[in-house]
């Protein structure tokens, strides 16, 4: 009796694991190779047969091709994954995305991309149909002027849910679990025979992240979704500077920390979103309105020493500036700035000979 109280089995476990993922993995549907490549490629994988399915395309200024590009029956419940490499010819860049049109089918998007002139982009995209129907594959690109379209290798692959699944299946048997093995012995090391040993798994190993907002402090429902399926998130706008400092000067952390709290009593990693964002829209108004550069730099610096130090250390990292490969909101200001106060300087230097 005494052994059992002192802990019989020494449970040697070697594992590593695992696991699962659900819906969402890329499939293998296509002849090229398919992994998410989303730079622009000067030349197509040599996978690909160029001359086949070559097209050239040429999008009206309402934003509809003249000329389809493949008329295709679709299936009722079929899964349909599409893609096509596409290239423009006479604009730097812009959107095209493709798009279904048919007798009673309404137009339906398949995917998008942002084309480019000189290089191929990977359009992939995919739908679920409802009818069985003909429908026609189109191209289109919203923009003030004609754009003119290259397009290879349009691909279309139809899958049901039990072929999607078992495709799944196989990726995830293939990349996604490895062999786990056991060792159960008495303390004494000599082996347990007939031992029954049950597994339950209690956290994905994976790290699957999504966002998510406040509402799920209020629901339970949206609560246990999340925690039980992901393990990495960022708040969608609670730690945003117009959310916790909506009011110059009032700062309000009372959603980002109850959030903050939910996420670590959960064990979901966060990652910072965001210090700054370099897009003029999305600042607090009443820092819009700010004209002394002094000032301004001034509630930067206390947004990033409040934000920052409030949750140092219980974060895996910071979005410092969001959005700030397209938008300059305070480089453009402090350049500015620079330069005026060197400017200011230099008549300073000026009017009093320093
Ligand atoms: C198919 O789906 C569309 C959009 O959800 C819906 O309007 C339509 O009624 C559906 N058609 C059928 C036959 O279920
Ligand atoms: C679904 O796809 C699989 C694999 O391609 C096929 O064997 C099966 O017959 C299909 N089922 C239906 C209902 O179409
Ligand atoms: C090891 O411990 C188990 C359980 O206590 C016992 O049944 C077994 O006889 C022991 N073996 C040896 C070699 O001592
Ligand atoms: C702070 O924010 C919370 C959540 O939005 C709100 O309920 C509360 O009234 C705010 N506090 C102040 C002092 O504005
Ligand atoms: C900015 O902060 C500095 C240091 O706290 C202070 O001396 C200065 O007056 C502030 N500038 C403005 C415009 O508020």
């Amino acid at each position: 009796m005494k052994r059992f109280n002192n802990g019989v089995f020494h449970f040697v476990v070697f594992i590593s694991i695992l696991l699962f993922l659900g819906p969402g993995l890329s499939m293998h549907p296509f002849s090229y190779d398919h992994s998410l490549k989303s730079e622009c490629l000067m030349e197509l994988p040599q996978t690909i047969n160029t001359g086949e399915g070559f097209q050239e395309l040429k999008i009206k200024e309402n934003g509809e091709n003249g000329k389809v590009v493949e008329r295709v029956n679709l299936q009722k419940g079929g899964i349909y994954s599409i893609s096509a490499w596409v290239k423009l010819r006479n604009e730097k860049e812009r959107a095209v995305r493709i798009t279904l049109r048919g007798k009673n089918v309404r137009y339906v998007d398949g995917g998008q991309v942002i084309a480019k002139k000189g290089c191929w982009s990977l359009l992939k995209g995919g739908f679920i149909v409802n009818v069985s129907a003909p429908v026609d594959i189109l191209f289109k690109s919203d923009g003030s002027a004609a754009a003119e379209i290259n397009v290879q290798n349009v691909r279309l692959q139809r899958f049901n849910k039990t072929h999607w699944r078992l495709q799944q299946d196989q990726v995830i048997e293939k990349i996604r679990k490895s062999k786990v093995r056991f060792q159960v012995s008495f303390q004494n090391k000599s082996t347990v025979e007939g031992s029954l040993i049950s597994i339950k798994q209690i956290r994905p190993s994976f790290l699957l992240g999504c966002a998510m907002n406040y509402r799920i402090l209020e629901s339970d429902s949206y609560r246990e979704w999340f925690v039980s399926r992901f393990r990495l998130t960022s708040f969608t706008n609670e730690m945003k500077w117009y959310t916790t400092e909506e009011v110059r000067g009032q700062e309000n952390y009372t959603l980002a920390d109850a959030m903050m709290q939910l996420a670590e009593e959960n064990k979901v990693l966060v990652k910072g979103h965001t210090v700054l964002w370099d897009d003029k829209k999305w600042q607090p108004i009443w820092v819009k309105s700010i004209t002394d550069p002094d000032d301004l730099k001034n509630v930067t610096l206390n947004r990033m020493n409040s934000v920052m130090k409030r949750y140092k250390g219980r974060l895996i990292g910071w979005d410092v500036i969001n959005e700030n490969l397209h938008y300059s909101y305070y480089e453009d200001i402090f350049f500015f700035f620079f330069w005026l106060k060197m400017l200011k300087r230099f008549s300073y230097d000026l009017l009093f000979g320093l």
